[in-house]
């Protein structure tokens, strides 16, 4: 028996934070991150907000709409990069916001940066396929403001991410014909620096010192035309390979949720696959790259909107650290 998606739900914090009130903080223009990303504005916690918080509202909404109590999960998947902690995982701290951390519930956090939701969707799906559990929340959630560099050394980054969350509800499928079809996942760990966050580091005692953060190894380092070329190469790689082992071409697809990176790799994609720019939604312009968030809380957006009818096809691909890539197909 396959997975279906139950409920889908998102968050994001109140603040929000525009182009030209980072103008007032480092050297950058609203011209500049609107030409080159398509963002416009993004959202940022009050510092003292966490991941697990951020999911736990996402949370609730996914089970509202999946008409679950939270006692009825049977297992969490937590996809960051931000965890609360450097250990433990968020995914244990989810269960507690939730309430029910009493149950014992196994919860298991997933550290595959932008394409950690991916990730997570396959471990949930080969959970309920193989019927180890029935009831799988997925939580991909970042807290990025607390980490970025906020002065103009750390400009190519921070003006690129935004915090929030999104959680999808999976359970089994009745229907062999929907649910989801088939997630594809790959990684190329010889890019690994070309965009990471180096501190803390199990390579260095202690794992984070004084010298280290004012090196600036404890924000995130890019080298974005890197990023860029191997994203725009990848992503309709990691589609066309979907859509070959399921027997579809793009035409088949409605609906194309891509990770929100950079609309323009997004552009640059749906001009390869040659798709209908109405069909590939986004919301970066208002929240940012929420890296392992950004894919469900754009799913739960397009759900809330009411655009998806029952046996629509949904395909979602994404690109990101590690190098991490993936897609998946699912048959709503
Ligand atoms: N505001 C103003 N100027 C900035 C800036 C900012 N926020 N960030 C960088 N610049 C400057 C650079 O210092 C550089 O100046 P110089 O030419 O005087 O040296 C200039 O803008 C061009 O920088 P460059 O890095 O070459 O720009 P780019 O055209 O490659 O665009 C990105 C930068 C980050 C937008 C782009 O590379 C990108 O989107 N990459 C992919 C990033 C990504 O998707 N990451 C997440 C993957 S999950």
């Amino acid at each position: 028996m396959g997975a279906r998606i139950l409920g889908t739900g998102h968050h994001v914090p109140e603040r929000v934070v525009t182009n030209h009130d980072l103008e007032q903080i480092m050297d950058t223009s609203d011209e500049w991150i609107r030409q080159r990303t398509g963002i416009e504005q993004r959202r940022w916690v009050v510092p003292g907000t966490g991941t697990a918080e951020l999911a736990s509202h996402a949370a609730r909404k996914a089970l509202e709409a999946a008409q679950l109590d939270p006692e009825e999960i049977d297992c969490i998947v937590f996809a960051t990069l931000s965890a609360d902690y450097f250990f433990p995982g968020s995914g244990v701290l989810l269960a507690r916001e939730l309430g029910i951390a009493e149950r014992g519930i196994p919860a298991f956090d997933i550290r595959n940066q932008c394409t950690g939701y991916l990730y997570a969707l396959q471990v949930a799906d080969a959970f309920i396929r193989q019927g180890i559990y029935r009831r799988v929340l997925v939580a991909g959630a970042e807290v990025h403001s607390t980490g970025l560099d906020h002065t103009t050394r750390g400009r190519d980054v921070t003006v690129l991410f935004g915090d929030g969350a999104g959680v999808t509800i999976l359970g089994p499928s009745e229907d062999p014909e929907r649910g989801i079809l088939g997630i594809y996942l790959h990684s190329d760990g010889r890019f690994a620096e070309k965009l990471m966050i180096e501190a803390p580091t199990s390579r260095e005692q202690p794992h984070i010192s004084q010298p280290m953060i004012e090196a600036g190894r404890a924000y995130p380092s890019m080298d974005g035309r890197f990023v860029f070329k191997n994203a725009v190469r990848r992503m309709p790689e990691v589609v066309h390979e979907a859509l070959a082992d399921q027997g579809l071409r793009p035409q088949d697809v409605d609906h194309w949720i891509f990770h929100q990176a950079n609309l323009r790799i997004n552009e640059m994609v749906a001009r390869q696959l040659e798709l209908p720019p109405e069909r590939c939604y986004r919301n970066i312009h208002k929240y940012g790259n929420l890296s392992a968030g950004a894919m469900p809380a754009l799913l739960d957006e397009v759900v809330r909107e009411g655009r998806i009818a029952p046996g629509d096809l949904i395909c979602m691909a994404g690109f990101g650290s590690g190098f991490t890539w993936g897609s998946a197909l699912i048959r709503w």
